[in-house]
Parts: structure tokens; C-alpha cells; sequence
């Protein structure tokens, strides 16, 4: 659907050449909704624009439904990026037009009849949930409302793609739902694929299938959402979970943590361990066994089950004490049954 290969764009900055695209490659297939996800500055919106050529790289080539963007002439551009709808961050609604009128404007502009142009607007604005709203204007609608206008005009030319900038990130926690839940449905029943950047991992939580890490103008991790929050293997991943599954235990829970320490009776070790697992059937009888079958003492200090569509995600943090040998063996076999495990050096004596 979207092929992108050794990409990179340079801007003219005031202070000499700013790399923003350093040489990316990623392949997004077509119905699914593909996440990026990435600090301020890492380049999420360089790439998105990219994807409609809104911004021109120097070198690559950007593959949207079979054709390189690049090589196109203008009048085969105009016509390619009609397959591509984009929604913004400030929904860029025009105040003097109706939501009507501004959702109408791409077919306005590409000479369509009047006729036609209800035929295909009313519908999606159906769609939307804004059919009885069709006449007002965009200051007297809620944020929500606009981004669904800007929805209801970035499909009027019927795209098979739909970009979305920080689409959700002037809205709140309830409304950047209901707008994800909008642009899920969208591509369900449209089949339309959606690349959807964000900073937030709880919209990448949400609504996407597979995600791509952003840093400093690469990609630098890529996966299934469910497999990059189980096991992320970047820093800046890490970092970007922690706004979800935070890393930083509660001081009271590390002052419990101080204490099992300094009670360990000698002879004994123990260890802090974060674990992570996906999938709820396995879980349970791998503790268990650790208790029953490696004769270590478990105390379970903090934990956090969530559903990512439809899946469990679960973290925890146990303190995990006796002979050092069996918590050795206790972290491969925790591993061998599909659970990441990190050990945080504050829970052993000798540490
Ligand atoms: N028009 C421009 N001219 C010069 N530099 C630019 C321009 N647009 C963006 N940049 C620079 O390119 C880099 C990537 O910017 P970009 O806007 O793609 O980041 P972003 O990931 O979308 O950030 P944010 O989350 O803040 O929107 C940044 O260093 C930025 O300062
Ligand atoms: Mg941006």
C-alpha cells in the first residue's frame, strides 16, 4: 500500500540543512492501521507529509498504491492524492463555510456537481455522527465535532489512504476516544488504511496494529503493538510505554522493596523483577511453579493488567528471594514461558 525506501528529506533551516528523514524504509500493507509514534522533532510529521508529497524528499522513493509519488507529473499528482485523505491536529476548517460546505470542499475543488456532491456527503456525514449538525458553522461546534468534519473531508474523494497528523492531540482523553473509535471504524467498514502519528502510546494503545518508533529522523524500532509493548527494545520505546505502564515504582512499594532486602536471612538473595506478558492463559501456573517447584518466596509489589484490543498485557513487579542459583533458574524459565523479565538492581543485598 505505502512503500517507503532510503527516504530521507532535508529542510533549508535559517542554521544550515536540518536531515529530518535520515534514510527510512517501512512497509505499511494495506487495511491496516499503522502507528507512528515518536517525540517532538524525531520527524512523525516529515514522514506523513511525505506520504501525500506535501513535502518532497531528496533521495528515495515513496510508493502509494503502486506508483512513486516522485516520479509523477503534476496533473498525475492532483489525481494521486485523491487516494490519499489527510486530517490535521487543528482541523483546518474554513469559519465561513458550514460543516457541510467544508466537508464538500475537495469534491468543490475537483469540479464535481452539486448533485454528486450531496450523493457522497450526506452519508459521510452520517458516518461521522454530524448529519444533524450539517449547517453550522465551525465556531459553533466542539473540537471533536471539527475533527470529525475534517474526517467527514478527508474521505469526500473517497481515499484509500487516510493520513492523521496528532489528529487527537488538541482533544480530551474521552473525545480523542470516540475519534479513534470513529477512525477505526473507518477503516473496518471502509477499508481504508490509516497511518496515524502520535506521541501518545495510549492512541497507538488504542487504535493501532503495528507501530514505528521515531528518533532524530529514523525509524528505530517497528513490530505489532502487542509484541513492542511486551518487549521494546529501544530506550526511547521505553520511555514512550512508561506514560502507560509506568517504570518508576511508587516510593512506597521501593521502601517495601528496602525492607524484604535488608530482611533476606543469609544464605539468601533477592531480586526485583518487572515482568511483562501478553496473553492471559500461561501466567498464573508459571508463578506457581516458581513458588513450588524452585522453592522461592514471591512477593508480588505492584501491578497493572491492560487490554490491548482485545489482548491482555499484563506488568508486574515481584521480589523474588532465595538461593541465588534458583533465581537464576527462575528468570530463564520465566523467559522460556513467554515472560519478559527485567531485573532492577536495587532488590539484591549484595547490591
Ligand atoms: N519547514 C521546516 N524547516 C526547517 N526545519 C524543519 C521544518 N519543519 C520541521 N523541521 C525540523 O525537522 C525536524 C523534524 O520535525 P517534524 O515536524 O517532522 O517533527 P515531529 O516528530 O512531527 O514533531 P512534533 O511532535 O513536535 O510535531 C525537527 O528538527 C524540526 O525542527
Ligand atoms: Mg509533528
Amino acid at each position: 500500500m505505502i512503500d517507503i525506501q532510503d527516504l530521507s528529506l532535508t529542510y533549508a533551516g535559517p542554521q544550515g540543512p536540518v536531515h529530518a528523514l535520515k534514510n527510512i524504509n517501512l512497509h505499511i500493507q494495506a487495511g491496516e492501521v499503522f502507528g507512528i509514534i515518536g517525540r517532538s522533532g524525531a520527524g512523525k510529521s516529515s514522514l506523513v507529509r511525505c506520504m501525500n508529497l506535501l513535502n518532497r524528499p531528496v533521495s528515495g522513493k515513496m510508493i502509494v498504491n503502486g506508483r512513486d509519488l516522485l516520479q509523477l507529473s503534476d496533473a498525475q499528482l492532483r489525481q494521486a492524492r485523491q487516494e490519499i485523505g489527510m486530517v490535521f491536529q487543528h482541523f483546518n476548517l474554513l469559519s465561513s463555510r458550514t460543516v457541510f460546505d467544508n466537508a464538500a470542499l475537495p469534491l468543490e475543488l475537483a469540479g464535481v456537481s452539486k448533485a454528486e456532491i450531496a450523493q457522497r456527503i450526506t452519508p459521510l456525514l452520517e458516518l461521522v455522527g454530524l448529519a444533524h449538525l450539517a449547517n453550522r458553522y465551525p465556531a459553533q461546534i466542539s473540537g471533536g465535532q471539527k475533527q470529525r468534519v475534517g474526517i467527514a473531508r478527508a474521505l469526500a474523494s473517497n481515499p484509500r489512504v487516510l493520513l492523521s497528523d496528532e489528529a487527537t492531540s488538541a482533544l480530551d482523553p474521552e473525545t480523542t476516544r470516540s475519534i479513534l473509535d470513529l477512525l477505526r471504524q473507518v477503516n473496518r467498514e471502509l477499508g481504508v488504511t490509516v497511518v496515524l502519528i502520535t506521541h501518545q502510546m495510549q492512541v497507538i494503545k488504542q487504535i493501532a496494529d503495528r507501530v514505528a518508533v521515531m528518533e532524530a529522523g529514523q525509524v528505530v524500532e517497528l513490530g505489532a503493538v502487542l509484541d513492542v509493548f511486551t518487549n521494546p527494545q529501544q530506550a526511547i520505546t521505553q520511555s514512550l510505554i512508561d506514560e502507560i505502564v509506568p517504570q518508576e515504582l511508587p516510593a512506597s512499594v521501593q521502601q517495601r522493596v528496602q525492607a524484604l532486602s535488608l530482611g533476606l536471612p543469609a544464605g539468601q538473595s533477592g531480586q526485583l523483577l518487572r515482568l511483562s506478558y501478553a496473553g492471559d492463559s500461561a501466567y498464573q501456573p508459571v508463578l506457581s511453579h516458581l513458588i513450588r517447584e524452585l522453592g522461592l518466596d514471591l512477593s508480588i509489589l505492584h501491578g497493572q493488567i491492560d487490554d490491548i484490543q482485545g489482548q491482555t498485557f499484563g506488568s508486574l513487579a515481584v521480589f523474588a528471594s532465595g538461593p541465588p542459583a534458583q533465581i537464576t533458574a527462575a528468570i530463564a524459565y520465566l523467559q522460556r514461558n513467554g515472560v519478559q523479565v527485567r531485573q532492577q538492581p536495587q532488590g539484591g543485598r549484595h547490591v
